[in-house]
């Protein structure tokens, strides 16, 4: 059980709240993991009845939760559920956030900012004039956070003005992921790897999040945004962070959080040409995605009809560390892509000196395949001898499909990460010096860009991306994995 709390969702009418925050929270209300006291708010501009809300979020869940939902949890869960309407700009709203809460000084507080992040300044500055920030508070960061270093700073000095950063919980739901925890567990819950994990033995690393989806309801934010800053600037970076970091002291929020820091402030630097060497923009066209065609970005909702706006973006990392120096870095993600994949690709070396019959594909050997998406395995293709007369090779899989092993089903990211507020857990949450460190080191990529007038190259919806994609690899002598 978790200790009683109020929530308050900011953006309540939005996206992430009504698709992802309200099922993940039903979710553990129907695991009987909330006590009868907590609370949760909406919390928005739009002028909504209690009723109007509560069958807004009704709707939203029974389409995102399919066969789970259920009518009489969902009449007991809606008993928590409010709805306050509030202008983030008028102090004046704020009075009925601090009547809601008066006399519960001693429960959990918890603000959610699901909102664009340059409200998140002002946000903050009207819960303290109310004077409903207490001790027991925490606020929570939904990213992107800033547009670059400088806007990022501001909104953490703000924010850290009236909340400690103790109480600062900054989102990455890719952290929040089973399976990201699951590559923390294989990189220091077994020995094996560990002297395997370096330069020398390993080639190069890929990094793949792919999905079929466009931009959906999205449209203002994303054009606004781009795929650097909505997927590589956070989701990408932390999975970079937990495969190259050194194994941390302990699993305390500051042991792992100062290791992934590290990482981040060694990424060397890509500046002026190396930004067209070493990075790839794209921008879908009409295509086919499973089965259906789609239309291009240009014709998306909300989308400006010239937009240069990158829906891809694949490029080079390297990390000047002993550990990794040498070792590249792929990172690959992109909308409306060929299938929904999130995976880590890790390419060990070859035998020094072959005594064997060179496999006919030798290239689909000694990899690590971590699939966080859509199922959750890992791979190891090792080369074994083909049955029969002679030594010949051939790639052959050691597989451990993670869903079938454990048939539970895992914790939605949210879940987790809304639970972990509630019980005070940083671990899973971005430190200000981490974003700043990786804002620091994707400025510079979007200052080149701008600097060369890059544009994004075209790709059809359904592929794997921009030929530069496949040639920004090639060049170095390797191929994407789905290429091989
Ligand atoms: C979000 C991005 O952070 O992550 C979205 O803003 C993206 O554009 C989403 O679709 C992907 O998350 P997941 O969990 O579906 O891989």
């Amino acid at each position: 059980m978790l200790p009683s709390f109020d929530m308050l969702l900011f953006g309540g009418t939005g996206d992430l709240v009504t698709r992802k925050l309200l099922p993940a929270l039903y979710r553990r209300h129907v695991a009987g993991q909330l006590t009868d006291e907590s609370r949760i708010f909406g919390i928005a501009r739009s002028g909504l009845e209690r009723a109007d809300y509560q069958s807004q979020a009704e709707h939203a869940c029974r389409e995102f939760l399919g066969a789970e939902f259920d009518a009489d949890h969902w009449r007991a869960f809606a008993t928590r559920l409010d709805y306050v309407r509030v202008d983030a700009d008028r102090p004046q709203d704020y009075g009925a956030i601090a009547a809601l809460l008066a006399g519960r000084e001693a429960v959990i507080r918890v603000f959610f900012f699901s909102t664009a992040s340059n409200l998140f300044a002002t946000i903050s500055g009207n819960l303290a004039r109310a004077g409903v920030v207490t001790p027991l508070s925490r606020v929570v960061l939904e990213k992107p956070l800033g547009t670059d270093v400088a806007s990022a700073d501001l909104i953490n000095h703000a924010v850290g003005s009236i909340f400690a950063e103790s109480q600062i919980y900054r989102i990455d739901h890719y952290l929040g992921k089973e399976a990201v925890q699951n590559l923390m567990a294989l990189r220091f819950g077994n020995a094996l790897f560990e002297p395997l994990w370096r330069r020398g033995l390993i080639k190069h690393v890929q990094i793949t999040v792919a999905e079929e989806l466009g931009v959906e309801r999205r449209g203002h934010f994303y054009d606004d945004t781009g795929a650097l800053r909505d997927m590589v600037q956070n989701h990408l970076l932390q999975l970079l962070c937990i495969m190259a970091m050194e194994p941390p002291a302990s699993s305390d929020p500051d042991a792992v959080r100062d290791e992934k820091l590290k990482v981040l402030r060694a990424l060397r630097p890509l500046r002026d040409r190396d930004v067209l060497v070493k990075t790839v923009r794209g921008q879908y066209k009409a295509g086919v995605v499973g089965g259906q065609p789609v239309a291009g970005y240009l014709d998306e909702a909300d989308i400006a009809p010239e937009s240069t706006t990158e829906t891809f973006v694949a490029l080079k990392a390297e990390i000047d560390t002993w550990r990794w120096a040498g070792v590249p870095f792929y990172l690959r993600t992109g909308k409306r892509l060929q299938s929904r994949t999130t995976e880590l690709v890790v390419t060990f070396d070859e035998v020094p000196h072959p005594i064997f019959e060179r496999p006919p594909a030798p290239e689909g050997a000694n990899l690590l395949v971590i699939r966080l998406q859509p199922e959750e395995s890992i791979t190891l293709t090792i080369l074994a001898k083909n049955p029969g007369e002679g030594m010949r090779l051939k790639p052959v899989s050691l597989a451990l499909d993670l869903g079938e092993t454990f048939k539970t089903r895992s914790l939605d990211a949210y879940e987790r990460l809304l639970m972990d507020t509630v019980k005070g857990n940083l671990t899973l949450f971005m430190r200000r010096d981490e974003l700043d460190a990786a804002w620091r080191w994707i400025d510079p990529i979007i200052a080149g860009w701008r600097q060369f007038d890059e544009r994004p190259k075209s790709y059809l919806a359904g592929s794997w991306g921009p030929a530069a994609s496949s040639a920004l690899i090639g060049r170095d002598g390797f191929e994407w994995h789905d290429e091989i």
